[in-house]
């Protein structure tokens, strides 16, 4: 057991391993990740960074194993302080980059990110960042994917991100932002597909604008919205999931017409009017909650509607029929 081990911590310590057609990891680049292992303050995490193995094999980075360049840095659930480091920004050849599941990783989002011009998947996730969500990430035009969700970042959402123009969504949901969803984010790009800002303190109607766009998903739960969605619905639309509760929501639900792409709708806690369509027969919900709201008239009956508890309907001002008491 033991010699194989030797013999193991020997092939992995070769600086060109003969069986391989790999390149060795790139000395700017292995350079480049001592400074950032330096500056997390040599974290228990990274102990694996060491000269003696090619850095190629170092946990959390990934190498093009044609260049030897890397190409993702992954930093999550370790006992990290401190902030990003700046040095990110040194790695030239850079697609992803995440630094997740990081309590005591504070600071803001550093400026040295936008020389990652090939950045495609960047997620700052479930740390203490703070400071504004910065509009300089409009730079990155190769993202495809940027989540900054679960931080503390404050301040409105910067117009100049609906210019990226690869983007197939946004997660900037559970932080403290603040202001009205950009009137921009109707001209995202037609690959753009979901929309997560939920728990913020963000005001305003959502922009008519928004309905150009072929969501899957919009999830806009506790904010402080107001205005309609009526934009999300209609015959045509590819819309999936609609989360929207616990806001201001304030319009005529009788009238809408559901797409059958729907399969999930919660409508909880807002100031919604009007009757349920007679359309939500039609569809195949796997969730439906209206409650809470100010909704009046006998719940249609057939599809997947009586299926629902009653807690889906409740709270409402004369909303009647099963699964809630007869009309009278
Ligand atoms: C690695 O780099 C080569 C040369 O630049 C490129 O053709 C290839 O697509 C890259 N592979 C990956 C997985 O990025
Ligand atoms: C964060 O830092 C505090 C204070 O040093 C420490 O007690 C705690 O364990 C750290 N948490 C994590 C998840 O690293
Ligand atoms: C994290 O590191 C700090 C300081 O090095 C230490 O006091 C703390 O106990 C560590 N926490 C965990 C969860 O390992
Ligand atoms: C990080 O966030 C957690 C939960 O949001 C909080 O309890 C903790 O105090 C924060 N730590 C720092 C160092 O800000
Ligand atoms: C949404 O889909 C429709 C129908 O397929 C298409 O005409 C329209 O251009 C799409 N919108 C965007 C923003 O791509
Ligand atoms: C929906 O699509 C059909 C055919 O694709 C088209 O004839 C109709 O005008 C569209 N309706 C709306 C409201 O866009
Ligand atoms: C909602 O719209 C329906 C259909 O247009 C109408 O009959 C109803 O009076 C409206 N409800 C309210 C409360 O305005
Ligand atoms: C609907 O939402 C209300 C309010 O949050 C909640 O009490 C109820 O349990 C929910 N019902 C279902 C079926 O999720
Ligand atoms: C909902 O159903 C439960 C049990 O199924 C019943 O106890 C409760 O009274 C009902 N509530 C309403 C508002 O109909």
């Amino acid at each position: 057991m033991k010699s194989i081990l030797i013999i193991a911590i020997f092939f992995l310590s070769l600086p060109t391993p003969s069986f391989s057609l790999s390149q060795p990891c790139n000395k700017n680049d292995e350079k480049v990740l001592f400074q950032i292992k330096k500056s997390l303050g040599n974290p228990y995490l990274l102990a694996s960074w060491q000269k003696t193995f090619d850095c190629c094999h170092w946990y959390s980075v990934k190498c093009n194993k044609t260049t030897g360049r890397i190409i993702a840095l992954t930093i999550s659930s370790g006992n990290i302080s401190g902030q990003i480091p700046h040095e990110v920004g040194d790695l030239p050849y850079l697609k992803s980059l995440e630094f997740r599941k990081l309590a005591n990783l504070t600071g803001e989002i550093p400026s040295a990110i936008t020389k990652l011009t090939q950045l495609t998947i960047l997620r700052l996730s479930w740390t203490n960042l703070s400071g504004p969500v910065p509009s300089f990430i409009s730079q990155l035009t190769n993202l495809f994917d940027l989540d900054l969700s679960f931080n503390d970042l404050t301040g409105s959402i910067p117009p100049e991100l609906a210019t990226l123009p690869n983007l197939a969504g946004l997660r900037l949901d559970r932080n403290k932002l603040t202001g009205v969803i950009p009137e921009s984010f109707g001209r995202f790009s037609g690959n753009f597909q979901y929309l997560y800002l939920s728990h913020n303190q963000l005001t305003g109607d959502v922009p008519r604008s928004l309905g150009y766009l072929n969501f899957t998903l919009i999830d806009f739960s506790r904010n402080q919205l107001t205005g309609d969605l009526s934009m999300f619905f209609g015959a045509n639309k590819t819309i999936q999931i609609v989360d929207s509760s616990r806001n201001g929501f304030q319009f005529n639900l009788s009238e809408m017409e559901l797409p059958a792409s729907l399969t999930s709708l919660d409508l909880n806690h807002n100031k919604i009017y009007g009757s349920l369509p007679a359309t939500l027969t039609g569809l195949n919900l796997q969730y439906l909650n209206v409650s809470y709201n100010r909704l009046c008239g006998k719940i249609p009956q057939g599809g997947d509607l009586q299926t629902f508890d009653n807690t889906s309907y409740f709270h409402n001002r004369c909303l009647c029929g099963l699964p809630l008491q007869a009309c009278t």
